[in-house]
């Protein structure tokens, strides 16, 4: 049976005419991608001027994250290549995505973490798919030299985004968000960490604006967390730190080809604060009904700095075109990352249970 058949959902099956896999491939796939593309009424009102906004909801992929669309290209194309196992360097939501994928491909999985940086979601994820798990003294751009190395001389694959593939996967989601628009946005609002994924957005972009079946490329706006942000300051941070633990990263893989995509869309790097970050997460949460996590939250915080005429932004959305089509991506569930929402927890309003009781207390 061909992997039409086998996994007519995925993200291989949806698009393989623009990835790199043949008949031959051995698919494996969760059925990822196909995500929602929700219009956010109250964004597109704060906007103003005709603009709509979108929210492409990638925590709905399988294992919770966007990593899911490169990781089934990257895990298919390294069993066609005979890989027995392979191994990622992460933030936790590579590794999570690479460990089920693995697990589905009968692959060992090893996957280096930065200790004690890693949010409980996601490291229960990676043990619970079955990955050997080595979490390092040192942050991720240490493990992700430490994966280069060893994918030199061992027989293993690397999947991080350093591998081509998953880009390749990755594009898959401008694909889907130009055949729900019927054009490409006018806006692409991302958050940025090692950089593959505004790398793999803009591929995706020029690859069907070239095919004619988008009209124009979007002006690409990547947001960093302060404290981790070596595309905005243009130098390595070689301490990052930030509450968005996906993104804490200080010297990304793909940070030349992200200066590209921001310089040929006419875009910009910006960054947003941990309080930015954790105050557009509670405001989309309780005003969309959209739970995501931190490093997510950063491109809503970033469209939010981008409309405050106070703050020091590096793109002014009075730019935007009337009537523009933004779309904002948030990369990962909020559930990969429940300790963040605690301080909301304090709120409970504690009760005898008693009917009168109840009702006095919710008035
Ligand atoms: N959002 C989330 C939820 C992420 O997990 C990541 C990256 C990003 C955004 C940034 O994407 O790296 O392509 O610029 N997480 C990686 C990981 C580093 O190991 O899971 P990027």
């Amino acid at each position: 049976m061909s992997f039409r058949t086998l996994h007519d959902r995925g993200v291989i099956a949806r698009y393989s005419d623009y990835l790199p896999v043949t008949e031959a491939t051995p698919v494996v796939s969760l059925n990822e991608g196909s995500t929602p593309l929700i219009h956010s009424p109250k964004l597109s009102a704060k906007v103003g001027r005709g603009c709509e906004v979108y929210i492409k909801y990638e925590g709905l992929n399988p294992t919770g994250s966007f990593k899911d669309r490169g990781m089934t290209v990257a895990l298919s194309k390294a069993l066609e290549d005979g890989a027995r196992a392979v191994i990622c360097a992460s933030t936790g939501n590579t590794s999570a995505a690479a460990a089920a994928y693995a697990a589905r491909a009968n692959m060992t999985c090893i996957v280096l973490l930065p200790a004690g940086k890693i949010s409980f979601g996601k490291l229960v994820q990676a043990f619970m798919y079955g990955a050997k798990v080595v979490a390092i003294d040192g942050n991720f751009d240490d493990a992700l030299r430490l994966v280069r190395e060893i994918g030199e001389t061992e027989p293993i694959a690397v999947v991080n985004s350093i591998n081509p593939h998953r880009l390749q996967g990755q594009k898959t989601a401008s694909f889907e968000i130009i055949e729900e628009l019927g054009d490409a946005p006018d806006v692409h609002i991302l958050p940025v960490g090692n950089a593959g994924n505004i790398s793999a957005y803009w591929l995706g972009y020029q690859e069907f604006y070239a095919l004619k079946k988008s009209t124009r490329m979007p002006v690409m706006l990547g947001f960093q967390a302060a404290g981790s942000a070596p595309i905005f300051h243009q130098k390595v941070i070689e301490r990052p730190e930030t509450v968005a633990t996906a993104i804490r990263i200080g010297n990304p893989a793909s940070w030349d080809k992200a200066n590209d995509a921001i310089a040929q869309s006419g875009g910009a790097v910006d960054i947003v604060t941990d309080e930015e970050i954790l105050a557009a997460q509670f405001w989309l949460a309780s005003n969309e009904g959209i739970f995501v996590e931190p490093a997510s939250a950063s491109s809503i915080a970033g469209l939010l700095k981008s409309l405050d005429p106070k703050s020091a932004r590096a793109y002014d959305a009075a730019q935007f075109p009337e009537g523009s089509k933004i779309v904002c991506v948030v990369t990962g569930h909020g559930l990969k990352d429940p300790d963040v929402g605690k301080e909301q927890c304090e709120k409970v309003i504690s009760a005898r249970a008693e009917r009168s009781e109840i009702l006095r207390l919710i008035g």
